[in-house]
């Protein structure tokens, strides 16, 4: 059993800007055909923008959603460059990642504009995934927890979740990702409850555990998936450098799904 009530893992492939056009469907098209397996996980692929429609039409009709990495926190207007999640939901995207660890590093995105991203996912009844995570320094001195719980009031604070929303909050210590490196499940399960515990301090404990997930992300591959799904705060993965791969995602996914 899950902890959360969540008896389906979530998987979620972060193909981050890693691929050609040509390697991007050439993976989407290796995934649709492995995602007959999949039954049971709800896996979502989240490609570049550039890739969006093309991937959109190959998964169609497969065993795996189609998720974005960004979105912008205005539904239209003189915003150039960027891209708005009802533009996203035209090509049935219901699940985007935001504020991902490398976009508050690289595009110095803030806590504000995490919040109005999060903000806008939800009014339109989308699901944000929201990344928080400790860096190197951060843990090391004692800061994790300090850390995260700012991360989460800054990104949540002031928003309610009714009956249709839902919510995902991935744990990415920001010094694991792309780092190859296992982590304990205990440390794992002790920070998600130090997440929940400020996801608790905004909404009630019943909102928390109907309407979010908590899941982990961090060097996910297929053999530490199951170490941390056996966790029962773990209720899915966000998974980078082993999404690039179908045959070690698909393997992610079962590992996910053995848990
Ligand atoms: P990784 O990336 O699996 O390569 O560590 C995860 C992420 O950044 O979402």
């Amino acid at each position: 059993m899950r902890g959360n009530n969540h008896k389906q893992p979530l998987v979620i492939a972060n193909w981050k800007m890693k691929l050609t056009a040509s390697a991007a469907l050439d993976l989407a098209r290796k995934i649709k055909k492995a995602s007959a397996k999949y039954r049971g996980a709800e896996v979502v692929v989240c490609p570049s923008f550039t890739e969006l429609g093309a991937v959109a039409d190959i998964l169609d009709g497969s065993g795996a959603a189609l998720g974005a990495q960004d979105c912008f926190w205005e539904e239209q207007g003189a915003f150039t460059g960027e891209v708005s999640p009802k533009q996203l939901a035209a090509y049935g995207v219901a699940t985007v990642i935001v504020g991902h660890s490398e976009r508050r590093e690289h595009l110095r995105e803030s806590g504000d504009m995490i919040h109005k991203k999060i903000r806008v996912l939800l009014s339109l009844g989308m699901r944000p995934v929201l990344c928080v995570g400790e860096s190197f320094d951060e843990r090391a001195e004692g800061q994790k927890e300090v850390s995260l719980a700012a991360q989460v009031h800054q990104a949540l604070d002031g928003l309610w979740l009714t009956r249709a929303h839902e919510l995902v909050v991935a744990y990415e210590p920001v010094w694991v990702i792309g780092s190859g490196q296992d982590i304990d499940p205990n440390e794992i399960e002790h920070t998600h409850q130090v997440i929940r515990q400020s996801l608790c301090d905004i909404f009630t404990p019943s909102v928390v555990d109907e309407h979010i997930k908590i899941i982990y992300g961090g060097s996910v591959d297929p053999e530490n998936v199951g170490r941390y799904m056996a966790k029962p705060s773990v209720a899915g993965v966000l998974v980078g450098t082993a999404s690039l791969d179908a045959t070690r995602f698909s393997a992610v996914v079962a590992g996910a799904l053995k848990s």
